[in-house]
């Protein structure tokens, strides 16, 4: 990846006055800056030629299942990427690596850029199992996965999703360089990774200096137009 990815998060926030005022207030369409707004949402940003991510997708390419979007339907509408795997589909939705591995496929398959979410809990942080869960995760979710160009990592350690809280920039790295021997071995290929968890324009300039990090989930702050402006200015300065 030439340059940093930059994709927001904006999960499921704002209403729709609230999304006009937005779109009114920013205007990042770079190739490279992404945005993942509430499904419902998405035609809205894709008018004003954004790049736009679903949060998520099902592993289906059509069919009865009721409240779902597929891969192919994003595809069709000019949809590139979709984040899965997210930790708050993991806790709250009950989403398992099994699934999540379905979904990547699908995905691939569709031509869709996936970004895959893994990252450790606190307690497992504290207990010396980072790099065990993460090769756990990568290892189920990436099973069968052959088509590797439109794949990249979110690494997202859990307890810094909008917390306030991140690790170390030499937490960071060496997680991301644990990240990128696992893929190595079983993809033959290394993938970008992001790095995710309270990014914002406060501290953003101190972790865009490290080396292997390929660009940034945002999840909060790219609610807000002009905090998300400044952490794009920032990482693509
Ligand atoms: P946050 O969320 O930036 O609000 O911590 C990141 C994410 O969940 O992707």
């Amino acid at each position: 990846m030439e340059n940093k990815l930059i994709v927001g998060n904006m999960k499921m926030n704002l209403t729709y006055e609230e999304i006009v005022r937005y779109l009114n207030n920013f205007n990042e369409t770079k190739d490279n800056v992404v945005i993942c707004p509430t499904s419902i949402y998405v035609p809205l940003f894709l008018d004003k030629q954004f790049k736009v991510g679903l949060q998520n997708v099902f592993y289906k390419d059509m069919g009865a299942y009721t409240g779902e979007i597929s891969p192919k339907q994003a595809k069709s509408l000019g949809i590139s990427y979709v984040i899965i795997g997210h930790s708050e589909r993991r806790q709250i939705l009950k989403e398992t690596d099994e699934t999540i591995n379905l979904k990547i496929i699908e995905s691939l398959n569709s031509n869709l850029k996936v970004i895959l979410c893994i990252g450790e809990t606190l307690d497992e942080r504290q207990n010396n199992q980072t790099n065990s869960v993460i090769k756990n995760q990568l290892t189920e979710d990436l099973k069968n996965v052959n088509e590797t160009d439109n794949l990249i990592i979110a690494y997202e350690p859990i307890w810094a999703i909008g917390t306030g809280l991140t690790p170390t920039n030499s937490e960071i790295k060496e997680t991301i360089d644990f990240i990128n021997s696992t893929t190595e071995k079983l993809l033959s290929k290394k993938i970008p990774v992001l790095y995710g968890g309270s990014v914002t324009d406060e501290n953003i300039e101190e972790l865009n200096t490290i080396s292997n990090v390929s660009g940034f989930l945002v999840g909060g702050a790219s609610t807000k137009a002009d905090t998300f402006t400044n952490i794009i200015k920032e990482v693509l300065k």
